[in-house]
């Protein structure tokens, strides 16, 4: 059986696996161990059979601002709608939040497109790049691209 649940503490070495794989091959970026931990209240997990299979995380950059972060899904189970199960329930948190927009910063911006989200540029998103790009190692040549979702005429009524 699958589920798209928040991840507790005991899922961190898991998504840190995933994302490691996934950071080795150049699809994105590492996320210490550390950094999951800390942020582990901003993860999702997809559970197969209790093994988490694909992961994301919503993390709030500000008033009216969220950045969908370290989205990863298993190389075995891919194209099976998980990715966007994970970005939905990621969105689905900003809504209830009442935040206005939610971006990512990614290879796979075709993805991001099936999803709703447009092409943007990435210094729509001071915060993060004066803040977090800055320190990157790859800020001077860096070949993700941003992509943004509008929530702020969004009819939809959030999921309690
Ligand atoms: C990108 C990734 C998260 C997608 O997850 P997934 O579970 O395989 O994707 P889904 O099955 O949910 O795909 C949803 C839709 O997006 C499309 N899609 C998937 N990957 C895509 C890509 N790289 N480019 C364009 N469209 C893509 C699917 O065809 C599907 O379209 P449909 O709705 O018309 O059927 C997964 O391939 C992955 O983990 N890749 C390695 C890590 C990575 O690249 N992370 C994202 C970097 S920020």
């Amino acid at each position: 059986m699958l589920c798209i649940e928040p991840a507790k503490l005991s899922d961190a070495e898991a998504i840190h696996k995933l994302v490691t794989f996934w950071a080795d091959r150049g699809d994105m970026l590492h996320r210490p161990i550390g950094e999951i931990y800390e942020a582990i209240r901003d993860f999702k997990v997809a559970r197969l059979d209790g093994e988490v299979v694909g992961t994301g995380s919503l993390h709030i950059m500000g008033a009216d601002l969220a950045e969908v972060r370290s989205l990863a899904v298993k190389e075995d189970v891919q194209a099976k709608g998980i990715g966007a199960g994970i970005v939905s329930q990621c969105v689905d948190d900003a809504r209830m939040f009442g935040l206005d927009r939610v971006f990512a910063l990614t290879y796979k911006p075709g993805f991001f497109e099936k999803q709703g989200f447009s092409l943007a540029n990435v210094m729509e998103f001071p915060q993060k790049v004066w803040n977090e790009c800055v320190r990157c190692p790859f800020f001077t040549n860096c070949k993700e691209v941003a992509v943004v979702l509008d929530l702020k005429d969004d009819l939809r009524v959030p999921l309690a």
